[in-house]
């Protein structure tokens, strides 16, 4: 194991009644290491992240965080871990403010119950400029960010509430160009701080390239490769990005028609 591993991942396999979501896989990661987890639709990427998160459990193997086995029952259970997750759906509500999402269900209040608005706004705005955005109203709704602001928001909560290892699942997959830079800025400057984990799922070869410092290829459940981007540097990644198939085998099938 490296020694500086936070969380590991080892021989787990994912059944869903006969199918086998994911077969043996091992993952490893570390703290200011970006670790792409890159593969085709269906290859088990979101599984993988559900086990991580403590929404499904794994059939067999282990996972480790800081050196402890671990076994998540549930999403509570992981969060506690410090694992922190940012679905594709952000679990944002449009139209309340940028704070109150920031704190949605962690609300600052006195001891009458009442909402530590100004306080919140301070926290929510402070957070979200370490990490790029400078939003200096934090109280107007979270419909006037942009997408990739809102990416940001949704990092800085896990953040501020305790992520050590951040799950990232396609946070540039549904942007424009300047706001896909504008996440992969964010993610470079929480991988600075150098006490945080992150998985980074994408399709996007060039933004893997762009950021990540460890690459994981699935296909069908199996890993196909992994390694440092020195360790990879005589792969194909295209080939991996693809499942494996040879780019020989692809056309030969589509010239039998
Ligand atoms: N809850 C489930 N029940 C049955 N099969 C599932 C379930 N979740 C995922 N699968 C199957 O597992 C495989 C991997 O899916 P998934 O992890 O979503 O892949 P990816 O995120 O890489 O596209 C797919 O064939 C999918 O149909
Ligand atoms: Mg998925």
């Amino acid at each position: 194991m490296a020694a500086k591993s936070y969380m590991r991942v080892e021989n787990v396999v994912k059944k869903f009644g006969p199918f086998t979501a994911l077969d043996d896989v091992d993952l490893d990661i570390a703290p200011g290491e970006v670790h792409a987890l890159l593969g085709d639709n269906g290859a088990g990427k979101s599984t993988l992240i559900k086990i991580l998160s403590g929404v499904h459990q794994p059939t067999s193997g282990s996972i480790y965080v800081d050196g402890k086995k671990v076994f998540f029952r549930n999403p509570r259970d992981a969060a506690a871990a410090g694992i922190g997750t940012v679905y594709q759906d952000l679990a944002i509500n449009q139209l309340m403010s940028v704070t109150r999402n920031f704190f949605m269900g962690r609300e600052l209040t006195s001891t009458f119950g009442i909402l530590r608005m100004d306080e919140m706004d301070k926290i929510a705005h402070e957070e979200m400029k370490k990490i790029g955005i400078d939003f200096t109203d934090p109280s107007q709704a979270v419909g006037t960010m942009s997408g990739g602001q809102r990416q940001t928001l949704a990092i800085a909560r896990a953040i501020y509430f305790g992520a050590k290892v951040l799950i990232l699942d396609e946070p540039t997959s549904a942007l424009g160009q300047k706001q896909q830079m504008e996440v992969l800025k964010t993610i470079k400057r929480v991988r600075a701080r150098g006490d945080i984990a992150i998985i980074f799922i994408t399709h996007n070869e060039i933004h893997s390239k762009l950021i990540a410092d460890r690459y994981t290829f699935l296909a069908l459940g199996k890993v196909i490769g992994a390694g440092t981007k020195k360790e990879l540097a005589g792969e194909d990644i295209r080939r991996l990005m693809a499942g494996g198939a040879e780019m020989a085998d692809l056309e030969q099938e589509l010239g039998a028609i």
